[in-house]
């Protein structure tokens, strides 16, 4: 941190084509791109090129990737009402429309007032014999000496959580096609991520992809808008989302529209199923990789919990398990960016940058979290580093898997519950051995994904008796 001021003008990046800025470098290899800059130093400064400033008609326009947790903390949390969210392209906005995530201002304060009482870490142990009952069921399907597609079978049982969260009710259509149109409009966001060309042919326009995630997003919304006539028709209340927006009012005292409440189960829908089912598949990647850190987790689920499931009270004392998952959101955050925040005035970071009204603040919690300043040899793989002495030590703004400020993540205690209750749940009756010779490389769509499937087979242990070691 520096007393110094440093203008835009002045600050470091990597060398970058004139014309069409860091963009080719972003698509390349965005991940090692990433990593790449941190050689320059505590904000970055990537041009977007004179296309991008001539359409914006905004001469420099650039990103700033911010690698100091002081930068981020001032960003996401001390100045957060000078920033808000970077405009997404249309097919972002058609899925979400005006749901929490994409929202501003009072709007967002008010649907950020609406959800916190019932995403409280207090009320959402309510849902974890659901939790635990439907890894149970997943894992009763899977029978010794099986190969699992690990990611596939993770996105289905958190899809199935997420359903139950909102609707109150097992998913009654196809599980597969809902994927599928999932899948779709998340290939067509990133390709409008990265080509502004396809970002400007309007969806309308009949095209494969377009008639591709058109289909598949009306399945969606057509499921949607008739749980929600259902649901009203019925007048019955329950304790799930779906509820509690039939019941809200906005703030002139009216309750919601039919689109207001689509748009709010369609953000859930996507930010609260995908996220929890990578974290969980980078999770036992890394755990079959790590065969002592394995046997040692099983044996504190053996000593904490015998032969019986897991609940939210056995979390505290399985310190171990969540020393894990942390250490796997760390290096697989499922959110390896937040969304590029954009600056409205002038503004001082602590490490002395300042950033010209209309800058793009890049953070990334991929490129945070793997930066050796704070975590020494980042690509290792080791639980200690979340001992509570180890998280003492380090600044809190170097590790933000979950965002933070008043954008944090809504589902974060969900998401916790649900990911170390499946963990525990499923370490305590298999073992997955991660089937040889998979080229696994991470690929940052929406979410942070393997690009190609990971294979595990499943052998069947029994925590009674003492646990089989895998070679
Ligand atoms: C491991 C799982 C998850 C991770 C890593 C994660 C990560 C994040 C991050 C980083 C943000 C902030 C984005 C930004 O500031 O640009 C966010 C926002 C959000 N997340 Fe999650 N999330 C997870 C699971 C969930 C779940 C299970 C739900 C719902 C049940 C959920 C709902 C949301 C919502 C609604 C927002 C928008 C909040 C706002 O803008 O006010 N997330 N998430």
């Amino acid at each position: 941190m520096t007393d110094q001021h440093t203008p835009t003008s002045h600050l470091p990046g990597p060398p970058v084509s004139r014309w069409w800025g860091c963009f080719a470098e972003l698509r390349r290899d965005t991940l090692e791109f990433l990593l790449q800059c941190q050689v320059y130093g505590d904000v970055v400064k990537l041009p977007m090129g004179l296309v991008v400033e001539l359409l914006l008609q905004q001469p420099d326009a650039a990103m700033y990737l911010l690698n100091h947790p002081a930068d981020v903390k001032h960003v996401l949390v001390t100045n957060q009402d000078n920033y808000r969210k970077c405009p997404v392209p249309p097919v972002e906005s058609r899925i979400f429309g005006q749901g929490v995530l994409h929202t501003e201002g009072d709007t967002h304060h008010a649907q950020r007032r609406l959800f916190l009482p019932f995403f409280h870490g207090g009320h959402v142990t309510a849902y974890s014999r659901l939790i635990t009952d439907t890894a149970q069921a997943r894992v009763a399907q899977w029978h010794d000496g099986m190969t699992i597609d690990i990611g596939q079978d993770m996105a289905y049982l958190t899809l199935s959580v997420i359903w139950r969260l909102l609707f109150g009710q097992d998913v009654q259509s196809d599980t597969g096609l809902i994927r599928d149109s999932i899948s779709a409009g998340q290939r067509l966001i990133k390709l409008q991520y990265d080509s502004l060309l396809a970002s400007l042919i309007p969806l309308w326009i009949p095209i494969p992809r377009h008639r591709r995630f058109t289909r598949g997003f009306n399945v969606i919304e057509n499921t949607l808008i008739q749980l929600i006539r259902d649901r009203r028709r019925s007048a019955e209340h329950r304790d799930d989302v779906l509820s509690l927006l039939l019941a809200a009012k906005d703030n002139r005292g009216h309750p919601l529209s039919e689109r207001e409440i689509r748009d709010e189960l369609m953000t859930f829908l996507l930010a609260g199923h995908e996220t929890t089912a990578n974290a969980l598949t980078w999770t036992w990647l890394l755990l079959s990789q790590n065969q002592s850190v394995w046997e040692r987790l099983v044996g504190e689920l053996k000593n904490v919990l015998g032969d019986r499931p897991p609940d939210a009270a056995d979390l505290p004392h399985l310190p171990y398990l969540k020393m894990i998952w942390n250490e796997s959101l760390r290096l697989y955050p499922p959110a390896w960016s937040l969304h590029t925040r954009l600056a409205e005035r002038e503004d001082r970071l602590p490490s002395g940058a300042i950033l010209p009204p209309g800058s793009w603040a890049f953070i990334s919690p991929w490129n945070l979290h793997r930066n050796p300043r704070w975590f020494p040899e980042p690509a290792r793989f080791d639980p200690e580093r979340f001992s509570d002495e180890a998280t003492r030590t380090r600044p809190a703004y170097a590790y933000i898997p979950f965002g933070a400020g008043g954008r944090r993540c809504l589902g974060e205690s969900f998401a916790e519950l649900e990911g170390l209750l499946i963990l525990a749940t499923i370490a305590s009756t298999v073992r997955l051995g991660l089937v040889d010779k998979q080229a696994i490389h991470p690929e940052p769509g929406m979410t942070l994904h393997p690009r190609t499937p990971i294979e595990m087979t499943v052998q069947r242990v029994d925590l009674r008796k003492s646990h089989p070691v895998v070679a």
